[in-house]
């Protein structure tokens, strides 16, 4: 098994992916392509921190009373145009922590009680993390 297929066991289909990503907002997006998607590594410093940056957000808009956190990343791809354009495929999950949050809590994900939720959201995030400038280009999220 090859590495591709063992980080998109539960992926999106890439033809789906394609429609996702031709479907972003073109007046978000006009920059033009100096090097295509290419998967990185999960550990890639800046992929993390575009991470970070995409739930923090998907926090602010969530209605939910709790934080949820990326349980795990399904897949991350960086492309280049004028900025570092992150597609992180990952599943989300609800925690036992209530908003606000707080960075000296412990966070625990919610299993196997009432409240356990989870989601696969894609998010792809144009960043310049040298500028701290971190912009959500496309949300998309579906429960599991
Ligand atoms: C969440 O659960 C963990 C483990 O049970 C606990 O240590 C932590 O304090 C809880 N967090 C909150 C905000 O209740």
């Amino acid at each position: 098994m090859d590495s591709e297929t063992m980080i998109r066991p539960r992926g999106l289909p890439l033809l789906l992916l394609t429609i996702l990503l031709a479907s972003i907002d073109p007046a978000k997006n006009t920059s033009n392509v100096l090097r295509p998607f290419k998967s990185v590594e999960f550990s890639d410093a800046n992929m993390r921190q575009c991470l970070w940056f995409a739930m923090e957000e998907y926090n602010k808009e969530s209605k939910d009373e709790y934080i949820f956190l990326s349980s795990q990343i399904l897949q991350a791809q960086l492309q280049l145009t004028d900025r570092m354009e992150y597609m992180i495929e990952t599943e989300v999950a609800r925690t036992n922590c209530t908003k606000p949050y707080s960075n000296n809590e412990i966070c625990v994900i919610q299993e196997n009680t009432n409240l356990e939720k989870k989601m696969n959201c894609i998010f792809l995030v144009g960043a310049l993390p040298w500028n701290g400038d971190f912009l959500m280009l496309m949300k998309d999220c579906s429960e599991i």
